[in-house]
């Protein structure tokens, strides 16, 4: 469902020949878990192993909450929330009609835009999915504080209890013993599955079942995408070594992620968390950066095609079909000059614009460009994308000799902000 065309990179062959052997060696580090990180493992083999008596109790709860409500309040902040919006937006689109929208809270601690969620739930049926793995993180802990206080407030304490579901680890943590004392339902965050490697727990399948996304063909992507990596010389592995080879050996510094589709917007945030969290350590790293064309054709286009050179490249995902293909309407006076356009289609029309874009991108731009073509965008291909990337992201950070799977770095500013607050113990 993934197919990586290298055609424009010029040491195509250097890929082709590159040394297996220590990617099997790396590759049996993680089956094994003998790597580093090995403890957060867990999600390599998910797509077989999910727990599926959980799986039914979740469809069965969200099933319930999907009938009650308008509005589901997704709380959570990186791993913990970027998975469901970037499936959200990917297989509902920006402005779905379906009865229950989903909005995204506890990932900013702007007070203008909780007040503003505030007011707009304030006449809303609405429900809330508290999503922490530890429990413990402060921006959705002070934004669950109020919506479950105005929750309580407009429909009492029975009715919030029904519709508040905790998603965190199994014993640990404040939002594990708030919501046992609370009576909330609640759903585990496996010990071994980091957060921005959790989107098939339910972490990113209980809020998209609320959303009616079909969660069955997300999982059979998934699984697709584990036997089609059964063997190393596969296409995401071969995209972890380009990238390799363009990061150390060719000095680039940048990757960037491109999409055609509004609609992919925030699967490239989720695929920035995914890398820049897992490889922006020890010095090391590409920086992940993303675009969408042609929107920013008419922005960063300009320093992509004319700007400092030898820095960046781009990926490009190349969506072969749409949800939807739309026409271009004649018009009998063509006063617009546009009649030429009418014998294509929108997607082809998009299309054009990706070849053309390459096109000077590549040969006249220099920069290099890695195409991974997409079958669709949907429910399936999401499950399958999401695992591919995480494959190729395991490979990447143990060929750069780091721990993919944690993130040191993110602690810092927490110590910082705590000691400013004056934090017990800080
Ligand atoms: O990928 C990660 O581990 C992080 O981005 C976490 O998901 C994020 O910090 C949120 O943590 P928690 O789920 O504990 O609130």
């Amino acid at each position: 469902m993934i197919k990586i065309n290298l055609k424009h990179i010029e040491f195509e062959s250097e890929v082709s020949s590159f040394d297996m052997k220590l990617i099997q060696e790396l590759e049996d580090k993680i089956i094994n878990k003998t790597g580093k990180g090995s403890d957060f493992l867990g999600w390599y083999n998910w797509p077989n192993d999910y727990d599926k008596k959980e799986y039914s109790l979740m469809q069965e709860t969200a099933k319930a909450l999907r009938n009650e409500i308008e509005v589901l309040l997704v709380i959570g902040i990186g791993g913990s929330y970027l998975g469901a919006r970037a499936a959200d937006n990917m297989i509902r689109g920006l402005y779905s009609k379906d009865k229950v929208q989903l909005i995204y809270v506890g990932n900013t601690m702007s007070s203008t835009y909780i007040n503003q969620v505030l007011e707009y739930v304030s006449d809303k049926e609405f429900g809330i999915a508290n999503i922490s793995k530890s429990g413990t993180t402060t921006e959705p802990g002070i934004s669950f504080r109020v919506f479950q206080k105005k929750l309580v407030e407009l429909k009492g304490k029975e009715v919030a209890k029904r519709r508040i579901v905790a998603i965190t680890d199994k014993a640990k943590g404040a939002l594990k013993s708030l919501a046992t004392k609370e009576g909330y339902a609640t759903f585990t965050i496996p010990d071994d599955i980091g957060g921005r490697f959790s989107v098939f727990t339910p972490v990113g399948l209980f809020p998209l079942m609320v959303a009616g996304v079909d969660t069955d063909a997300l999982m059979k992507g998934s699984q697709k995408a584990f036997n089609d990596l059964k063997s190393i010389n596969n296409d995401a592995y071969k995209y972890a070594i380009t990238r390799y080879l363009l990061n150390v050996k060719y000095n680039y510094k940048t990757e960037f992620l491109i999409s055609y589709e509004l609609q992919m917007q925030m699967f490239t945030e989720w695929w920035k968390q995914l890398f820049g969290e897992s490889e922006g350590k020890d010095n090391k790293g590409l920086l992940p950066s993303s675009c969408i064309f042609s929107t920013d054709l008419h922005s960063l286009g300009q320093f992509i095609q004319d700007g400092t050179k030898n820095v960046l490249f781009e990926t490009i995902i190349d969506i072969k079909k749409p949800q939807v293909d739309l026409e271009v309407p004649k018009d009998d006076e063509d006063l617009d000059g546009l009649n030429y356009l009418t014998s294509n289609s929108f997607h082809e029309i998009n299309q054009t614009a990706l070849e053309g874009v390459i096109e000077a991108h590549v040969n006249t731009g220099q920069v290099p460009n890695i195409i991974l073509e997409f079958d669709k965008m949907d429910a399936e291909m999401f499950g399958y994308s999401i695992y591919w990337f995480m494959r190729a992201c395991a490979i990447s950070g143990y060929l750069l000799e780091i721990n993919p799977f944690d993130q040191p770095g993110v602690e810092v500013y927490k110590k910082n902000m705590f000691k400013l607050l004056k934090k017990p113990g800080y």
